[in-house]
């Protein structure tokens, strides 16, 4: 710290002198005062600068042995200027014996060759690998950058090189890899189960949907036996010895007229739950969703129509179809598969657009980017808004016993999923209900 002298007195401390030359000793004596603050205030501003750069020597440092990446900087000539902690801890050197020694000298011979770069400032060099000479021979493989340093009028100064043991590296990138692995293996699970859930679901369903038409051919084929046995009994009196008097007694006690009348009912039952146990594993057997070989190209347009033409051939119920197809709509898959959801769309929409005075179908096929969409609509009562979300629902039906197994929906559903595809059900606003399917579109 600088030391404040005491001010002269000039009374006592000058000889008495003539007039002018005591004026020109004060002011001497005052310039002497200027000049020695001004030094006191150098001093100041000098201490307080030291002590910044103190500050900022002490930061550097700091930040320099914090850092786990090797840090080697050279001048302009490939000589080694400073090296911080973390090269100490990898190669066990002491810093004092690398300075000044061309920095090619720190690493492998065999990787020397490799290295020239170092040298030559100004061309910066990123991701090498390298390894570095250590007390006991090499370290492991470091990734090398290298970048040039600048004076502060921007001239090439040196090269500042970090390394970043590849060790490290390489263990971040296979814990990595073995999450990767792990999240892949637990989503492989999560659908396994999903899809055994819905199995489940599926297999609920069908057993319910079997149970019924089933329970009633056992109860018909049932009571079918007891009528033999009574008609047995009663052929057997009429074959037999008995008066017309006792037949006709045997008759009424059989009750043989109701029988008759009851037959017929009974093995139309029992034919209807028959079929009905057909139309499910008929269903069932379309929801293997088997594909005759390999996808291939083809155009939806004539898929459409062929899919509206037979639907119409099949029968039960017209409409006035409005077809509205863009041409050229190419896109990949399996035909047969898209036009049995073409065929479930335009049936459904149909038995639908049958309650209205003049059913109307309207099918419109378009070309969005990327996409091909297809849009079915009718003009009947629409979907119940409590119905919307579960039309796609495996065995979801509001149609009558026979008329539907509620699987058309759900089918299609899984059809244009794997194709890549999405589809939609929607009331529109003037009356009716739309469904809407995408496919992604394709080459010719
Ligand atoms: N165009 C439509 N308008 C109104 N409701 C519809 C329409 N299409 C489907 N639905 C409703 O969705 C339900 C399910 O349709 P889905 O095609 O899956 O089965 P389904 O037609 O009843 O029987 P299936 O097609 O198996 O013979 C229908 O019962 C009906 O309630
Ligand atoms: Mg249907």
């Amino acid at each position: 710290m600088a030391q404040s002298r005491p001010p002269l007195n000039l009374d006592t401390e000058l000889p008495h002198l003539p007039d002018a030359q005591e004026t020109a000793w004060i002011e001497v004596i005052r310039k002497m005062e200027e000049v020695y603050s001004d030094l006191i205030r150098y001093e100041v501003d000098l201490e307080e600068k030291n002590k910044a750069l103190e500050d900022a020597q002490r930061f550097i440092t700091s930040v320099l042995t914090s850092m786990s990446d090797v840090l080697v900087v050279c001048d302009s000539r490939g000589r080694v200027q400073q090296v911080n902690q973390a090269f100490h801890d990898l190669t066990g050197l002491a810093g004092d014996e690398l300075i000044g020694q061309p920095v090619r000298g720190l690493f492998a011979e065999e990787d020397q060759g490799r290295l020239t770069f170092c040298e030559v400032a100004g061309t910066p060099v990123r991701d090498r690998e390298a390894r570095l000479r250590s007390r006991d021979g090499l370290t492991d493989w470091v990734a090398l950058n290298c970048s040039p340093r600048l004076d502060t009028r921007g001239r090439a100064a040196g090269m500042v090189l970090i390394g970043r043991p590849l060790g490290e590296l390489r263990r971040a990138y296979q814990a990595l890899n073995d999450a990767h692995a792990e999240l892949k293996q637990t989503q492989r699970q999560l659908v396994q189960s999903e899809k055994m859930a819905s199995l489940g679901r599926l297999v609920a369903g069908v057993a319910h949907e079997l149970n019924n038409p089933i329970s009633f051919i056992y109860g018909n084929v049932h009571t079918l036996g007891k009528y033999r046995e009574r008609l047995n009994t009663y052929f057997a009196a009429l074959h037999g010895e008995a008066s017309p008097e006792d037949r006709a007694a045997l008759r009424e006690r059989l009750r043989i007229d109701r029988l008759l009348d009851d037959l017929g009912p009974l093995i139309e039952g029992t034919l209807e739950g028959a079929e009905r146990v057909t139309d499910i594993v008929k269903n069932l057997r379309r929801l293997s969703f088997s594909r005759s070989g390999e996808a291939e190209a083809f155009e939806l347009g004539a898929v459409i129509r062929t899919a509206v033409q037979w639907t119409i051939k099949g029968g039960g119920g017209t409409a006035d179809f409005a077809l509205d197809l863009a041409p050229d709509l190419h896109t990949r898959g399996h035909s047969g598969q898209i036009h049995q959801v073409m065929v479930n769309l335009v049936r459904n929409a149909l038995d639908a657009a049958a309650s209205a005075a003049r059913p109307e179908i309207r099918i419109r096929a378009e070309r969005l980017p990327g996409l091909l969409r297809v849009t079915v609509a009718d003009n009947g009562p629409g979907i119940a808004p409590d119905d919307i979300s579960r039309v796609f629902d495996p065995f979801f039906t509001t149609k009558v016993v026979g008329q539907g197994t509620g699987l058309g929906l759900w089918i299609s559903y899984g059809i244009v999923k794997e194709h890549g595809g999405a589809i939609e059900a929607a009331n529109r606003p003037e009356g009716g209900a739309a469904f809407v399917f995408t496919l992604p579109a394709g080459e010719p």
